[in-house]
């Protein structure tokens, strides 16, 4: 039987590669296992699954069996396309909240089901809050039944809420300073309780669960429709349109390409040394609004500058964190990895993305 070929777009192609070689020691110890991603057809579970499939075409001698599990709320059935009739990938559509009645003995668990914008957690608050709590209670059990080897959740840096300026940057021991109430609410809290989840089911039942904290992980493939920064303010540039920041552009954020994020995830996925821990994983590079809608500007080449504009969403701007920058220490101290891809370079490739550029 002829190789099967991958069919990634260039840049994700060229942004797996990447991983694999950052991480190619943990991808070995896949080997031979079976791997379920929740949430498999979202931005970064999908390149969890692009990663899993490119390695079985090119590094493993024995392929993974990757169960790429999604009920399409936010998920583009597009992205996984490229694996389709790929033997080892399976797909299947189901709601993490519903009885999973998987059959097949699950090796590892990466848990990225959930509403993850904002614009659509507000819309969204219950489905947000029981993936977050049902769905990743069912997953634990999952993982306990089968005894599984690791468990990643991806939680949020958001349930640090918006730290007091003397926790940033912020690290793993720092509590939050979190609404329990707000709208942003639904997400940071039902991450936090997740959390909880996870961390009781590590000292009850010993399941190998390692806790995620992404810090706005960016890359080719975030929806234009997304409502999160990045690709609103590409949206605006690539239309030729002014960018439009609904804040006075002074707050922060650590933005994280992909392949810097995937890479580190992978890494802790197979790592005894992160059980029962939680990390920060992202780029500390700390940017205002205002200089990432500079820098998508200069990287299209639009010369429309940016407008300062009150949304018509009143909740838009309630509870949100003024800085966010993570304390990258622990995840240094457990794996070697830092994050390679400064934000122009990242946004660069993004946009060649969405540009369809070959090059
Ligand atoms: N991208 C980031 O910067 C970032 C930052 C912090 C946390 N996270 C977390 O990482 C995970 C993935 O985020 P993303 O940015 O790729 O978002 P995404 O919206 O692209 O992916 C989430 C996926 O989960 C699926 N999903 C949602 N509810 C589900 C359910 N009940 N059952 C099955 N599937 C369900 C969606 O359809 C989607 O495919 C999420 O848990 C998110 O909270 C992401």
């Amino acid at each position: 039987m002829s190789k099967q070929k991958n069919s990634l777009p260039p840049i994700i192609l060229d942004d797996v590669q990447q991983i694999c070689t950052n991480a190619a020691w943990a991808l070995k110890r896949l080997e031979g296992k079976t791997i379920l991603i929740a949430g498999a057809a979202g931005f970064l579970p999908s390149y969890f699954v692009h990663t899993l499939a490119y390695a079985n075409l090119e590094m493993l001698k024995r392929p993974c069996k990757v169960i790429c599990l999604d009920n399409f709320r936010t998920g583009k059935a597009e992205r996984l396309l490229p694996w389709k009739g790929h033997k080892n990938i399976k797909f299947l559509t189901k709601d993490i909240i519903k009885p999973l009645n998987i059959k097949d003995d699950i090796d590892y668990i990466i848990h990225g089901a959930s509403i993850a914008s904002p614009v659509w957690y507000r819309k969204f608050p219950l489905e947000t809050i029981d993936a977050n709590v049902i769905g990743t209670r069912r997953l634990l059990d999952l993982a306990r039944v089968q005894k599984s080897a690791g468990f990643l959740y991806l939680s949020s840096s958001e349930i640090y809420g918006d730290p007091l300026k003397q926790f940033i940057p912020t690290s793993e021991d720092y509590w939050g300073n979190v609404s329990s109430t707000g709208p942003r609410a639904c997400y940071d809290e039902s991450k936090r309780l997740a959390e909880t989840l996870c961390m009781t089911y590590y000292r009850q039942f010993d399941v190998p669960v390692k806790i995620i904290r992404p810090f706005n992980v960016y890359g080719p493939g975030l929806r234009l429709d997304d409502g999160r920064v990045v690709p609103d303010f590409i949206k605006n540039a690539l239309e030729k349109k002014t960018i439009t920041i609904f804040s006075n552009g002074k707050v922060t954020r650590s933005f994280c390409y992909v392949t810097d994020a995937i890479s580190a995830m992978i890494m802790l996925l197979t790592n005894d040394k992160a059980d029962g821990e939680a990390f920060n994983v992202g780029n500390d590079e700390e940017v205002t609004i205002f200089k990432l809608a500079k820098t998508v500007d200069e990287v299209v080449g639009n010369k429309e500058g940016v407008n300062f504009v009150e949304n018509s969403d009143k909740a838009y701007l309630k509870d949100n964190p003024q800085r966010r920058v993570p304390n990258l220490g622990k995840i240094q101290k457990t794996i070697d990895w830092t994050p390679r891809i400064p934000l122009a370079e990242g946004l660069r490739r993004t946009i060649c993305f969405y540009k369809g550029d070959k090059e």
